[in-house]
């Protein structure tokens, strides 16, 4: 099947020189959901707002289910539904209204029946005739995604849905984006919670400093990034890794007072034992040690050095 969403060779440039993003090309399947994952600054709101023809892009094509993007953009933005990162609404007005108001912006013929789904399904139909200054948080969110599904779009973006939202809100968002899914609404999602990526989505691309490093099936991805670590605080600084330990994936902190052992979570053997009676035969006597997830920093290492050894 074609894929929905076609990115080929899109790069930007802003006008400060700024280079926010290398060339990217990606493709996104009909009926996924595709988290972007990167840390903060990595280009993802720059290339969720290019294929919303918000942002102008500096090389590149973009189809947006079947519509190329700058030549035929009214086309591709009826088929696109935004939900951005920077939340405002127009407090004074009603639920109903407001989501009206949105589909008009498109102009499409009114649909109250479609209008009603769409509020039913994300549970503000009783919210309805409300001013929006008067809801909660969490519903205000709803509002902004209803706004964004006024039109009837088939791919939705939300850029970062969850980031300063509490985890109660956080796990709603989850279950409704699902639910979007499930309605056959495609969705790309971007965040920098590696939990949410592997929570939510069918495939993760990592993005970092305008560079799309991988783009994978989440399970795949998640096998490969699936490390922890154990951190042992040592009794006495050791000066250098006896070369005995070469072969473990070990690392010495330059203090000398902390080793580090990388492991596989799914591994049947995580060598941790025999690490352990190693470092007992050698007499190195440690004092603490806890175990701890990758960060998204230790991803992109992971990555990048996988990528150029
Ligand atoms: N309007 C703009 N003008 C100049 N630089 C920008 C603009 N918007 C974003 N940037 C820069 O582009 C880079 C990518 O930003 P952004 O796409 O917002 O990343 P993310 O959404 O992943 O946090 C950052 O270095 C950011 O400072
Ligand atoms: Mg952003």
């Amino acid at each position: 099947m074609p894929s929905i969403v076609s990115i080929k060779g899109v790069s930007k440039t802003y006008k400060s020189g700024v280079v926010a993003l290398k060339p990217v090309d990606l493709e996104i399947e009909r009926g996924e959901i595709f988290a972007l994952l990167g840390p903060n600054g990595a280009g993802k709101t720059t290339l969720i707002s290019i294929i919303c023809g918000i942002v102008t892009m500096s090389k590149g094509s973009v189809v947006a289910d079947g519509h190329d993007i700058v030549n035929d953009f009214r086309g591709s933005r009826s088929k696109i539904g935004l939900v951005p990162q920077e939340l405002s609404t127009d407090a004074f007005e009603t639920v109903w209204s407001t989501v009206t108001f949105s589909r008009g912006l498109f102009g499409k013929k009114a649909n109250p029946a479609h209008i009603e789904k769409t509020l039913r399904a994300l549970s503000l139909w009783e919210k309805k005739d409300s001013k929006i200054m008067t809801l909660s948080g969490g519903m205000k969110r709803r509002v902004l995604i209803a706004k964004a599904l006024s039109h009837e779009p088939t791919i939705l973006f939300l850029d970062e849905p969850t980031a300063g939202v509490d985890v109660e809100l956080r796990h709603e968002m989850w279950k409704m984006v699902r639910e979007l899914r499930e309605s056959g609404v495609t969705i790309i999602l971007t965040t920098h919670y590696i939990e949410e990526a592997e929570l939510m989505a069918d495939r993760i691309g990592v993005i970092n400093k305008g560079e799309l490093i991988v783009v994978e099936e989440k399970q795949t991805l998640m096998r490969r990034l699936g490390k922890r670590q154990l951190v042992l605080s040592l009794q006495h600084p050791l000066e250098k890794l006896p070369d005995s330990l070469a072969e473990r994936h070990l690392e010495l902190s330059k203090d000398g007072n902390t080793l580090t052992y990388s492991f596989d979570v799914q591994a049947a053997d995580t060598g941790i034992a025999p690490l352990l009676k190693q470092l007992g035969e050698l007499g190195i006597d440690f004092k603490d040690l806890h175990s701890k997830e990758s960060s998204l920093e230790d991803i992109f290492v992971t990555l990048v050095h996988g990528a150029t050894s």
